[in-house]
This record gives structure tokens, sequence and C-alpha cells, in this order.
């Protein structure tokens, strides 16, 4: 069992790695926080909720940082629709977040664990950097971060620049330097892990959960011909299964301002500091086939 913490700005892809977190039984998912990103830590809080509580999961939901280090929340087009996860997040609400706050909350869990865990991050990287300034002695309880964000062709924000590291440039930066072992699932692999049209329509007829997340895929996904691009999803199946991926080691670096702002810019030359694995190729096949498997199980809850 792998014990891990997923900090999130769920988004449609979000609830994707929050899925298979939740379902895979070789993964102890021990804590979610929320950030803000995709839509304001208030919406992306209680996106996370409303999954946990239709997937009848016990995760304590923390909620984080409701705007990036030294920045305003830029608004910005929401992607996933005006609640950052379409329909989804309607009707009551019965769970509520932890009283703590996201870095209290995923300091006190590193604490408590007797092995140091892996981090995911599927949103800016404002709580985690937090994190790491609030408490520098927690570095040794942080196996490594397992990170969607950045690129090493074009970005979606501008030509250079993905969104997670473009919208808390400052938090991708302390991360990038923090000397604790990086993997990034970036926009390349992403656009590689496509998740086929017929894999989705598959995921349509497990359960009523498997209906919403098939339908938020159709809905507000990137669309490619041969399928969807569901990025977060990428942190989580390397994370269980690193053999459908490939990867180089680089040194990288953010730039913070400026046109470039957010840019992930990677030294290609064969020096040996490296601080980050980029993901940068995945057996899409494989990927598909063993999302079904892991979605599989959603048949079995109930509404
Ligand atoms: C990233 O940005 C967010 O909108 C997605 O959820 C993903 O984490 C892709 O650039
Ligand atoms: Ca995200």
């Amino acid at each position: 069992e792998k014990h891990i913490i997923l900090d999130c700005d769920p988004g449609v892809d979000d609830a994707f790695a929050i899925a298979a977190a939740i379902l895979d039984p070789a993964i102890k998912l021990d804590l979610i926080s929320t950030v803000a990103g995709n839509v304001s830590v208030d919406r992306t809080t209680k996106n996370a909720l409303y999954l946990v509580q239709d997937m009848k999961a016990k995760v304590p939901v923390a909620s984080g940082a409701a705007r990036p280090l030294l920045r305003e929340l830029e608004s910005y087009e929401p992607w996933f629709g005006e609640s950052g996860l379409g329909d989804y997040a309607n009707g009551d609400l019965v769970i509520s977040e932890t009283d703590e706050n996201a870095v209290a909350k995923i300091y006190e869990t590193l604490i408590d664990s007797s092995q140091p865990m892996t981090i995911v991050g599927t949103g800016a990287y404002t709580n985690l950097a937090l994190l790491l300034v609030e408490h520098p002695d927690i570095k040794p309880k942080i196996k490594e971060f397992i990170l969607m964000g950045g690129t090493l062709s074009q970005g979606n924000m501008s030509s250079v620049a993905e969104f997670n590291i473009y919208c808390d440039p400052e938090a991708a930066d302390l991360i990038y330097r923090s000397g604790i072992p990086i993997v990034t699932a970036g926009i390349d692999v992403s656009q590689k892990a496509l998740i086929k049209f017929q894999t989705n329509d598959q995921l349509a007829g497990f359960g009523f959960v498997g209906d919403k997340l098939a339908t938020l895929l159709k809905d507000y996904a990137e669309r490619q011909e041969n399928g969807f691009i569901v990025y977060d999803l990428n942190t989580i199946a390397y994370l269980r299964h690193p053999e459908f991926y490939k990867s180089r080691n680089y040194y990288m670096a953010i730039q913070k301002d400026g046109p470039a702002r957010g840019a992930s810019v990677a030294d290609l030359s064969d020096r040996k500091d490296t601080n980050v694995k980029v993901l940068t190729d995945v057996d899409s096949q494989q990927l598909n086939d063993w999302l079904i498997k892991e979605l599989a199980p959603l048949s079995k809850i109930s509404e």
C-alpha cells in the first residue's frame, strides 16, 4: 500500500486523479488538499467533497490557499464551467472539510506517517510551497513529488507556459529548487496519454459516478482526434504503473515574470545535477486498459 497526499484543484482531470486514487487498492489516499486554480478554493474544495461523498470514501478534505503566493488568482475563462466541475457539483453536500487548513493538515499527515510519503500535486503548487516555507523540518518526510505541470514544448497559457506553473510560478520555483525528488507529467506526455472515446463510453456504464465522470470528459476535456487529454490522471497512473511511461531527467528552472512567465525551461546539456524527472512518452493502450480496470468498481456504488 502506497500512502499518498493529493493536492488538487478539481477540475475535470483532477476528478479522474481523485477517483483513481480512491479506488486503487494499492493506494491509501490519506488526505486530499485543495488549492485555488481552475476556480476559487471554495469551489475546488466543494468539488473534492462532492467526489468523496459520491464515492462513499473516508478521505479527509482540507481546504488550502485561496491565492498564489505573491499574486492574485487570475481570472480567466473557466475551462471546466463556472463550478470548475461542470454540473457535477450539485445537490446536497453532507460532508465538510477539516477544521485545519491544508498546510497544517498536510504537515500533520506527514508527521504522523512512519515512512516518507509521496505527495501528488495536480493544481498550482501554492500549498506545497507554503508547507516547505512554514515547516522547513518536513523535507525528510517527503519521499517525492509527482506533479502535473510544465512543458518541454508548447504551453497552454502562452507559447511556453503550462497552467499549474503559470498560476503560481513563485511556488513552482520553490518546489523545483527544493532538492526533493520530482516527477512531472507535463503537457508533452499528457498529449500522448489520450483517453479514447471508446474508453469513455465504457466508463459511462460504470454506475452513476462513472456516468457523471464520462459526461464531464465529453463536455469539458480537450478533444483530440483520437481521444481526450486528461492531464492530471497521469500522476496517479505513473505512481501505480511507472512502466507505462518513458522519462528523462533534466535540470529545469522556472521563469517567474515577463512574457515567459510560467515557462519550465529544461537544460538540454548532460549536466548531472538534474532536479526533475520529466515523463516524455506513454503506452496509451496500457493506460486505457488500466483506467477501465481501475474505475470499473464505480459500478458497485449506488446513488
Ligand atoms: C492543468 O491545468 C488545470 O486546469 C488542469 O486541471 C491541469 O492540472 C493543465 O495545464
Ligand atoms: Ca488540476
